[in-house]
This record gives structure tokens, C-alpha cells and sequence, in this order.
């Protein structure tokens, strides 16, 4: 390379990246003209991909700086990290689930209506803000009755209702893809593969057929909303394994970064599904995989070890296979801090005291809650077994503790699913017959969906928080009773399993397997002081505030705007910017093995 073409080179190079670039090539071209080379000149790509390599590593640090000076993490921190790490970018979010469900209300008199719904999801509560933040375009499953009575004549509405600040994209399913991509393969495979709760997985070829072509039809999608060649699209979950490398045919120059929320498995265990290789595939189509934890992403990483000929460079978290770079990271899921519902609920006296009236509980009674979705990973019959084993072991706390189990209806024509609803009925039948007396039932239980609001409204009148997953990628509902709790009371007992139980370590740390631990852990609960509450309380909700879903999304945006640089280097440096870490130190190389 001539003198000449490599000073255009960096004038291309600092038009693409600012003035910290040119900051970094000042210095180079000052170090070049007081030293000239003495003994060997460096040839042209050496300097170029020094000077590249200088450029990414000040880029790095100034994203660094900004991940941790900044105190607090908001919609604002977000825009600004589109407007100047991004510009111009269009951020595409796709998940099955749809933040805004639309449905046809049955008043049973003549007017029926259309009423909105907010779904019981972790992944919405964290997307929703983000997106309305970014003011882009998510796209799900319309599955509302009525979902296609509210959307234009591309089948986009905006949202949210009243206040719309994005875009919502339905996609419709058959019957058929409905039954054998969601329910099938999604929620009867993946989803127990997934999670150690020992509830067999069933894998039927017509379910991943299906599987494949719904997400074929979301990868459609993408293409026909994207504006331009270089979208950044947020891959949301385990419905969507296969839709990286679909967009990545498509989009070669898309940021595609796929968030599993749920547990990844060790290798063993994933190997019994039959179409492992190609759901590693497919997720490698990605430029970044998000986990929960940096141990289901080595669990990631094991399995790609084991069935994919790939290099794997682990210090740097980085997989290559079939020409893509693709990095697994960890990135804890959060909620929004501040929850703006909490502005709109009464004061926790007035929720305790709304609460109390609407289950009948007498003044004295401690109140103990479970919020969730009804599912078997959730380890609702364990808290059961835990409040029966208290009371057999102290009973003089018959009468004076009302456990409330909140659960959402969810994949209710599944078997496992309905098996699970009627044997918490049956056990919560069970107990109250054992311990419950004249106006006193020890367990309710709501099998009802509950607004965000009334959700809140439960946390904050509440004594204790149950969260005893058997096995759980995050948790938000752990983060969300402690951002309800701004009076600083309140006890939380969180499954080990879960992984909120990394960050939340002054919760009650239980092992849901464990019903005497357990029912020794409510009983520390009933008795804690205010004070031991607040000192436990306190931390926990600085770690929320700090690691808010912002800072997720924002820290996963800081690193798609590492990763486009580094790919606009290249397209100027021909190849010559830095491979994505320098210090490589084990590369696997392998053929499949453990078949
Ligand atoms: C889990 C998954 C989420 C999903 C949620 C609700 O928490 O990690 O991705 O949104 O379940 O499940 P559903 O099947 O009702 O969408």
C-alpha cells in the first residue's frame, strides 16, 4: 500500500468514526512524523491494523467509561447511545408474544367491545419500555380475537394506545403453526429441555416442520419492515432458534442479537433433542447471544463444543462457525427503575389495607404471595409443601398466615400444564380443610390474569414474597416486588435456582427441593424485624436501580455499536482491523463428537 492510499484510508477511516478517532490518529501520525521507523518500516496492513486495533481499543474504553460512570440508567441513556454510537439505525424486536393483545369483549348484553390486554410475560415487561425508548418496530404473533380488527392494511397498529411511540407488527398463524410451533415444539420441547424440572420433552417432527416455517414467516417479516440493509434486530427467546441465520442470508449486514431468556442446558442433557445441530445453527446466525448468566452461556458454549465444528475462542467469548463471529454474553435482565406504575398506586397502608378487604383477612394475619404464570418450572406445589410444613412444625402459626398464590392462565391445553392446575387445586383444597377454620382459609388461590397494576397493589401489601422456581433463567418478578417496596419493608424468599438469586443476595436464599428448609425459612420471615427488613431490603433495591432493564438493553446496544464498528473498519481496511479479541488462548477445533 502506497503512502497516498493509506492517508486516504484514514480519511476514510476518520470520517466513519468521529473525533475520538481522530483523536487516536492525531497521536498515530504525530508518533509517525517525531519517530520515523528506524530499522524495519512496518508494512501498509500492519499499520493499518495497528492504527485499527488503537481505534477499537479507545472506542472500547470510552463505551467502558460509559458503562460505568453512568449512575443512572434511563430511556435517555438508551436514545443517546442510538443517536451517537448508532446513527441512523432501525431497531427491530421480534417475539411471539405481543406487548398489547386485543380482544373481543362478550359483555353478554348487546355491545360487545374490544377490550386491551398487557400479557403476564418478563419479556414484555423488560421489551416494553426499551422499545418505546428506541421507537422502533416489534414484531409478534397477533393471537388477540381482536388482534386483525385493529391493525392497518399492513397489518401494523401503533402503540401504545394513547400514547403510541412505536410500532406493533402482527403476524398471523394457522391453527396448525400455532399448535406445532408454540405449543409443540417451543413449549413441549424446548421449554422443559430448557429448565431442570424434570418434565420429559417431547419432540414430534410435524412440531419442528412447524417450527421452521413460522419462523421462515418471521423472517419474512423482518425483511419487508426493515428500512435498510443494516437493521439492528433483537431476537427474543426460545421460539425463535432458527431466525438468526434466516435473517443473516438475507440482511448480511444486520446487528442480529438474540436474547434466550430462559436456562440453556449442560451438553448432555441438550444433546437428546434431535435437531440440536440445527438449533445451534441457527443461533450462530447471530452477531451476539444474550444469556442470564455467564453459566448458561458456557452451557452454550460446552454444547456448541460438542456438536458443531467450530473455533471457540473462550476468553473472549466468541464462536466462529461457517464464516460468522458470534458473541455469547451474559446480560442480566432487569425492570424499569423507576416502575412508572408505582406513581399511580396508593401508599402501601392503603394497598395492605385494599388487600385485606378483598380476601377477607383478618388485621393480624400475615399475608405470604406467589405471582406468577402457572407453570410446573415454578415450583408452586413446593411452596404448598413448605406452608404445610410449617404448620405441622409450628402450628401455632395456623390462623395467623394466609398464603395468596396469583397464577396466570397460561398454555392451558397442555397436558403437563392442566395436570399441574388441578393438583394445586387439589393441594390448596387440601390444606385448607387440614388448617383452615370458621373465616380462615389458609391458601387462596387466584387463577386469574392481573394487570401490572394490580400486580404492584399485591406486592405492596404483602409481608413476604415467595419466588421458589425450581429452575428459572432470571426472575423478574423477584426484581419487581422489590421495586414495589419503596417503604423498604417486605421479605423475599428466592430459589437458589433462579437466576435473580446472583444479584439479589439478601433475599432468603431456599432450595424449593428442601420443604424443612423452607418452612425454616418462612418462619425466619414471619419473625423478621423492620429493621432487619430494611437492611436487607435497602441493597437489594440499589442493585435493581442500577442494573435496571436499561442498562440490559443498553449495555447489548453498546456492544452492537462495537461490533458495526469494527465491521466498517474492515470494509475500509480490507480485512486489515483486528480480529474481535487479541488474546486468544484456546481455539477448539473439532470434529462432532458424542453422537
Ligand atoms: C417465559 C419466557 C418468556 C415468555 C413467558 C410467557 O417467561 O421466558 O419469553 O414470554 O414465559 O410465556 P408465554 O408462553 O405465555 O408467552
Amino acid at each position: 500500500m502506497t503512502d497516498y492510499s493509506a492517508a486516504l484510508l484514514w480519511v476514510l477511516i476518520i470520517a466513519s468514526l468521529g473525533f475520538s478517532t481522530f483523536a487516536v490518529f492525531f497521536s498515530l501520525s504525530r508518533h509517525r512524523r517525531a519517530h520515523p521507523p528506524a530499522v524495519a518500516r512496518p508494512s501498509g496492513e500492519d499499520v493499518a491494523a495497528e492504527a485499527a486495533r488503537k481505534v477499537i481499543r479507545e472506542f472500547e474504553k470510552n463505551a467502558q467509561s460509559v458503562d460505568s460512570a453512568l449512575v443512572t440508567w434511563s430511556p435517555e441513556t438508551l436514545r443517546k447511545i442510538l443517536a451517537v454510537d448508532l446513527p441512523d439505525a432501525q431497531v427491530i424486536v421480534v417475539s411471539n408474544r405481543e406487548p398489547y393483545i386485543h380482544n373481543t369483549r362478550h359483555d353478554g348484553i348487546a355491545n360487545d367491545g374490544i377490550e386491551l390486554l398487557v400479557p403476564a410475560s418478563g419479556l414484555v415487561s423488560a421489551l416494553e419500555p426499551i422499545t418505546r425508548a428506541c421507537a422502533g418496530t416489534w414484531i409478534a404473533y397477533g393471537g388477540g380475537t381482536a388482534d386483525r380488527l385493529t391493525v392497518d392494511k399492513d397489518d401494523r397498529v401503533q402503540v401504545p394506545p394513547g400514547n403510541p411511540s412505536y410500532t406493533l407488527r402482527r403476524v398471523w398463524l394457522t391453527e396448525d403453526e400455532y399448535q406445532g410451533y408454540y405449543l409443540g415444539f417451543a413449549n413441549e420441547g424446548l421449554w422443559p429441555l430448557c429448565h431442570i424440572a424434570f418434565t420429559r420433552p417431547v419432540f414430534r417432527l410435524s412440531d419442528w416442520e412447524a417450527y421452521e416455517a413460522v419462523n421462515r414467516k418471521f423472517a419474512d417479516t423482518v425483511v419487508a419492515e426493515a428500512r435498510n440493509e443494516r437493521p439492528i434486530v433483537l431476537v427474543q427467546d426460545y421460539h425463535f432458534a432458527l431466525l438468526p441465520r434466516m435473517i443473516r442470508e438475507r440482511l448480511p449486514e444486520a446487528i442480529i442479537i438474540t436474547f434466550w431468556h430462559i436456562p440453556w442446558p449442560n451438553s448432555e442433557v441438550y444433546s437428546i433433542c434431535p435437531w440440536r445441530e440445527r438449533i445451534l445453527e441457527g443461533l450462530l446466525g447471530s452477531s451476539i447471544i444474550g444469556f442470564h448468566t455467564q453459566f448458561h452461556a458456557n452451557n452454550f458454549t460446552e454444547s456448541v463444543d460438542r456438536f458443531l465444528e467450530s473455533r471457540i475462542e473462550r476468553a473472549d467469548a466468541a464462536i466462529s462457525y461457517g464464516g460468522q463471529t458470534t458473541l455469547v454474553h451474559a446480560y442480566p435482565i432487569s425492570i424499569e427503575w423507576p416502575a412508572e406504575l408505582l406513581a399511580k398506586l396508593p401508599d402501601v397502608e392503603d394497598c395492605r389495607a385494599r388487600l385485606r378487604e378483598r380476601f377477607a383477612l383478618k388485621p393480624d394475619v400475615k399475608l405470604a404471595v406467589g405471582v406468577e404464570r402457572l407453570d410446573y418450572t415454578k415450583g408452586i406445589l413446593d411452596r404448598f409443601q413448605a406452608l404445610d410444613e410449617l404448620f405441622k412444625r409450628h402450628p401455632e402459626w395456623i390462623g395467623k398466615l394466609v398464603f395468596l398464590q396469583i397464577a396466570a392462565p397460561s398454555r392451558g391445553t397442555l397436558p403437563a400444564y392442566q395436570l399441574l392446575h388441578d393438583e394445586c387445586h387439589r393441594y390448596a383444597e387440601e390444606l385448607n380443610e387440614r388448617y383452615g377454620s370458621e373465616g380462615y382459609r389458609p391458601v387462596i388461590m387466584v387463577a386469574e390474569h392481573h394487570s401490572q397494576e394490580q400486580v404492584y397493589e399485591i406486592y405492596r401489601g404483602a409481608d413476604i414474597c415467595m419466588v421458589t422456581s425450581l429452575h428459572d433463567g432470571m426472575n423478574l418478578v423477584a426484581k419487581e416486588f422489590v421495586a414495589a417496596r419503596d417503604d423498604e419493608q417486605g421479605v423475599l424468599m428466592l430459589s437458589t435456582f433462579a437466576g435473580a438469586s446472583r444479584e439479589l443476595l439478601e433475599a432468603l436464599i431456599v432450595n424449593p427441593y428442601d420443604a424443612a428448609m423452607m418452612s425454616e425459612a418462612l418462619l425466619q420471615a414471619l419473625t423478621m424485624t423492620p429493621d432487619e427488613q430494611r437492611e436487607r431490603m435497602r441493597p437489594m433495591r440499589e442493585i435493581v436501580r442500577n442494573n435496571n432493564v436499561y442498562r440490559w438493553a443498553g449495555s447489548m446496544l453498546l456492544d452492537a455499536a462495537r461490533l458495526r464498528k469494527r465491521g466498517d473498519l474492515e470494509k475500509v481496511t480490507g480485512g486489515a482491523a483486528p480480529p474481535v479479541h487479541d488474546n486468544v488462548i484456546s481455539i477448539a477445533e473439532r470434529k462432532r463428537v458424542a453422537r
